[in-house]
Formats: C-alpha cells, structure tokens, sequence
C-alpha cells in the first residue's frame, strides 16, 4: 500500500477515534443532563406536592421550631407539614422531625420519598434530622429523646386526641410537653379534657379552609397556674371569638361569625334530635341520653355572643 493511503488510514483512524470520543462525550453529557433533570424533576414534584392548604399553613406558622429540640407530626399521612417544617429549618436547623402514622404503606412510602429528597441536601444536618415512626400516637417514645417536646395532632377527630393526649400525659407526666392541636371535630370535648387535665394555653387561632372551620390550639401539660397572664383554656376558646382579630380583618370577622352560627345550629339540631328520640323511645334509651345532654355546650357558645361579638 502506498504511503499516501497509510496516512490517509491514519487520519481517519484518528477522526473515528475522534468521533468515538466525541460522541463518548456527548452521550456522558447526555445521561447526566438526563440524570439531573429527572431529579431536578422528582424534586420539583415532591416540592409541588408539599403545598400547604390554609389549615396547615397556619399550624405551620404556630410552631416556633427554636423552643423545641423534637417535633413530633403526628398522624402525618403524608408528612406534608413536617417536610414544610423540615424546609423551613434548612438554612438553620434546630429541630428533630419526626414523622409518625401508624400505616405501615404511608410511612414506607414517606421514607423512600424522604430519603430521595433529602439524602442530597446540601445541607449535613437536614439529611439527619428526620425520623420516620410507624406507631400509634399513644405510644410515642418521648423519653428517648432529650429536649422540649412540641407534639403536633391535626386531622382527626378531638375524641381520638383526647385518648392519644391522655395516654401521653400519663406515661410522660414527668414532661413539661407543648401540644399543637387542630380536631376535626368534637372540639369542646377536646377542650374540657385539656381543662381537667389542667393544661394551660399558649395560643389559639381559627382558621377556615373550603368552607370549614379549624380550631387550632397551642397548649403546654404544665399547669394554668404555673404561668403568667391568662393562659387558662376557655371550653369554647377566647381568643378565637375576640373582637381585635375582628378588627384586623373583616373576612377574619366572617369567618368567626359563621363558624359561631354553624357551632350553635350543629348543637341545637343535635338537642332536638335527642328530645325527640327521647319521647319516643324505651326508658333504656332515656337513660343514655341523659348523659348526652348538649344543652350546657349550648349555652356556653351563645354567652360567646353576649361576651365578645355583640359587645
Ligand atoms: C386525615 S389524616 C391527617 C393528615 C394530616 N395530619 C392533616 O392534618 O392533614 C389522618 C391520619 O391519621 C392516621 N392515624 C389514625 N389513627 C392513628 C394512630 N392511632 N396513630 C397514628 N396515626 C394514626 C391515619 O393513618 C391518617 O394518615
């Protein structure tokens, strides 16, 4: 072969090779532009998927993370509000989270999701301070943990938390524990069991979120008497009916007005229901609605009218 053809050979030997790096290159490039934007992606996603409604926005702003060395979302499903707290801590982390549910496919599903978001954080500390618990809230391993405990209960209904807070308070009474309390419902029940349990009061708020209300109440198991000012805990709130949030905004004072009237129509339809059954029923019937008897509850929220709004 002649020489022109060896060189000939060889350069493009060289420019195949060239190619072949070249497109080595690229396709490096490639996996991991690739790579990054489905992360970039997942991450983007699951941060789309922590917006928080109005009920959680405003539980989110009641926890001031610096007073507690552990912060408990309880019932967390899918630990939307804990990731928020979680977010908010990274640029100064001060708490532990912890996530608890008692499903076990919820809390399996957040750790993967967790670990994915969080395993990458640029930041040492936020990917260590989180913990996932599968367990019944009643259970909760306080006294394993060393600090101020911030126990966080949303989404249920006040009978389920009055069991999980009793059953707390008496395996921890030694614990000074702050509670962050937002019922679905029964909240006057909750309420008085926090009174007979002499807990004292932090702070409350209402808040509304597609046409219902949320009673949301900062509470510590210390004792009312212990503290200073009025910190006792009202069975039907203070704060929440109080004619100076009116003043700061009148949707504020709508939303109070409404959830007044809705709270008084729920109790009266519930007082009516239990006379009548009463004169219909047997004397056995009778005797268990004795003890059902709304008609304190009742007057408890139309002296909120006489006392706040109307004055
Ligand atoms: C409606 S979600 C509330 C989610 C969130 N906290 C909120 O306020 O939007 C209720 C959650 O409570 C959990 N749950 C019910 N009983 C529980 C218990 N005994 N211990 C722990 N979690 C419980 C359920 O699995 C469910 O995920």
């Amino acid at each position: 072969m002649s020489l022109p053809f060896y060189y000939f050979s060889y350069l493009n030997c060289l420019l195949v090779k060239g190619h072949r790096y070249t497109i080595t290159i690229f396709l490096t490039i490639k996996v991991f532009l690739l790579k990054h934007s489905v992360k970039t992606n997942l991450k983007q996603s699951f941060k789309h998927s922590l917006k928080l409604g109005n009920r959680l926005q405003k539980i989110e702003k009641m926890v001031a993370t610096q007073r507690y060395g552990h912060i408990w979302d309880c019932c967390c499903d899918h630990g939307l509000l804990g990731c928020a707290l979680l977010n908010r801590q990274a640029s100064n982390i001060v708490s532990d989270i912890h996530f608890v549910d008692i499903v076990p496919e919820l809390m399996a599903e957040l750790e993967i999701k967790l670990q994915r978001f969080y395993s990458s954080s640029s930041n040492e500390v936020i990917i260590k301070n989180w913990k996932t618990h599968c367990l019944d809230v009643a259970k909760l391993p306080l006294d394993q943990y060393d600090g101020k405990h911030l126990v966080i209960i949303a989404g249920v209904g006040g009978d389920l938390m009055i069991k999980f807070i009793e059953a707390i308070n008496k395996q921890h009474h030694n614990l000074a524990i702050d509670f962050l309390l937002c019922p679905v419902h029964h909240q006057f029940s909750l309420r008085s069991k926090l009174i007979e349990l002499d807990f004292s009061l932090k702070d409350e708020v209402l808040v509304e979120e597609n046409q219902r209300f949320y009673e949301v109440l900062l509470v510590s198991s210390s004792s009312a008497a212990e503290g200073k000012g009025n910190n006792k805990i009202s069975p039907v709130g203070n704060k929440i009916w109080q004619s100076d949030s009116i003043k700061v905004s009148l949707s504020q004072a709508e939303i109070v007005d409404k959830y007044l009237n809705k709270t008084l129509n729920h109790y009266q339809r519930m007082q009516k229901g239990l006379q009548q059954s009463n004169k219909q029923d047997n004397q056995q019937t009778k005797t268990n609605n004795a003890n059902v008897d709304v008609q304190h509850i009742i007057d408890a929220y139309r002296a909120v009218t006489l006392a706040s709004l109307v004055s």
